[in-house]
């Protein structure tokens, strides 16, 4: 590719008020002087010599790196740019240290040097690889390096542990160790252990039983599709907020490591979604823009995009205790709320269908799922402890009001999902019991994070739930897989 001080301009002045001429202005220019154009100007064919193509191309090419000096556009450019600009010392000094960044930027243009006519298309080939290297060689040396030398020297002790901090770390976050969070690296190493794929699980039962007339009664299979669409997009929710708004927000990096990770498990859960979508032959359109056309669906979708609005903007930094706050009303809104309570009425529905032998497959999925989702709902917990112990002063009374409203809210909608998927008794469950069990969810998110209960006297009608998601007493869960995954170590290389 040959760089053009089109792309110069746009790459790196286009910010900077500077008018730049185009490359194709240059050659139209009359004011540019010949010699320049003469340089800057691809030479002209070589001429036929008795040495095999591609010998005389390789060595056209050396030739023509070796002979390509610094040309100068910015000298020839300058008599114009000075003649506009210079009417004060500072417009004078700007337009100098404009064409000195333009002859810095701009790499020696090699000559370009055509083939005989009869050369072979591997000539040629080769001829233009030799041309790209000299041209890659010719801009590295004048690669400034300064920039990235200057974010270097921000950091050149050795990490210290007590320089570790959640938000609003000074310490190299390109260095994981010495660990200060043992938990969150720990949650990567777990998070690792634990990997799965959709693929790996038999759909076949749910097919036969989806497309049988009589397999599933209408209240079922609502549900089966109300948590498809519900579930299709929330996880692209919970991803795009967790690499677009907090990743670079959270300065810790053994807690980024376990982000990284769970941005992925939240594809591998979109991907589980779209498997069984696709499995069952269900209309993708309908089910993947349901967050947008049910009620019930798109105020879930909603209130969490809400959280994460001011937070995506990239000039959002933390640093003050307002920001410091929307970001801990972020982790609140998008662990504790979404994980951590829009899932579980999807979950509960889905796992019971499972657990009498219906949609078998698709109960499988959701039950990888929900133990994924059980990590990064305590993953986030442990988050916002950390945050709450190393900035006490974010967790004043209204803080503390603002996070139970929050939970109160997202369990008001739950319970508004409930009722819209199960508007009779379905499954051994109702509405009713479900919105006891979410009120019981409530309770544990809201001491999780040091607030008191809100729902007094209530109890889990679904005790089955907690024993599918504690990962120690699931038997031969992952022990008894069947697929074996490539590693490092099994890669062959002939
Ligand atoms: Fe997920
Ligand atoms: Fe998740």
């Amino acid at each position: 590719m040959t760089l053009t001080a089109k792309h110069v301009s746009d790459n790196k002045f286009q910010n900077q008020g500077v008018n730049m001429i185009s490359w194709d202005e240059f050659y139209d220019d009359p004011t540019s002087l010949d010699d320049d154009k003469a340089a800057a100007k691809p030479a002209q064919p070589a001429r036929a010599t008795s040495q095999p193509a591609s010998a005389a191309a390789s060595q056209a090419a050396a030739t023509a790196a070796a002979q390509a000096s610094h040309h100068s556009v910015a000298s020839s450019v300058a008599p114009r740019v000075s003649e506009q600009t210079a009417s004060s010392y500072n417009e004078a000094l700007a337009a100098a240290r404009t064409m000195q960044a333009m002859d810095e930027a701009l790499a020696p243009e090699p000559t370009q040097t055509e083939l005989p006519a009869n050369a072979s298309s591997d000539a040629k080939a080769e001829a233009n690889n030799q041309r790209v290297l000299a041209q890659a060689h010719a801009e590295l040396e004048k690669l400034d390096i300064s920039a990235g030398q200057q974010e270097l020297e921000e950091w050149t002790e050795r990490v210290s542990v007590d320089d570790k901090r959640m938000i609003n770390c000074r310490a190299d976050l390109n260095q994981l160790v010495p660990f200060k969070y043992d938990w969150a690296w720990q949650k990567y190493l777990d998070g690792c252990a634990n990997h799965w794929m959709p693929q790996e699980i038999n759909m076949n039962a749910d097919i036969a039983l989806w497309k049988s007339a009589n397999g599933l009664t209408p209240d079922e299979r609502l549900i089966v599709k109300r948590n498809l669409g519900f579930f299709s997009t929330a996880d692209s929710l919970v991803a795009n907020n967790l690499v677009l708004a907090i990743y670079r927000l959270i300065t810790n990096p053994e807690c980024r490591q376990y982000i990284l990770r769970q941005a992925f498990e939240e594809a591998i859960h979109t991907h589980a979604y779209q498997y069984c979508i696709e499995s069952l032959g269900m209309d993708e359109g309908e089910i993947f823009n349901m967050y947008h056309e049910i009620p019930s669906v798109a105020k879930k979708a909603s209130w969490g995009l809400k959280y994460t609005q001011e937070l995506s903007d990239p000039n959002f930094t933390t640093g003050t205790p307002e920001t410091d706050k929307a970001l801990l009303k972020n982790l609140i809104a998008f662990y504790c709320c979404l994980e951590g309570i829009f899932f579980y009425c999807g979950f509960t529905q889905i796992l019971s269908m499972g657990r009498r032998n219906k949609m078998t497959g698709t109960s499988e999925q959701f039950q990888y799922i929900l133990r994924d989702e059980s990590m990064h709902l305590n993953f986030g917990i442990d988050m916002i402890n950390q945050i709450k112990i190393e900035n006490p002063q974010l967790w004043d009374d209204a803080m503390k009001r603002d996070a139970t409203r929050m939970i109160l809210q997202a369990t008001q909608l739950e319970i508004e999902y409930a009722r819209d998927t199960m508007p009779r008794g379905v499954l051994g469950m109702n509405a009713v019991m479900m919105e006891e069990y979410l009120q019981f969810i409530a309770n544990r998110r809201l001491v999780q994070i040091g607030l008191p209960e809100q729902f007094k006297g209530v109890k889990n009608p679904f005790p089955w739930m907690s024993e599918i998601m504690d990962l120690r007493k699931e038997k031969n869960f992952f022990e008894t897989r069947v697929i074996e995954y490539q590693t490092g170590g099994a890669l062959s290389w002939d």
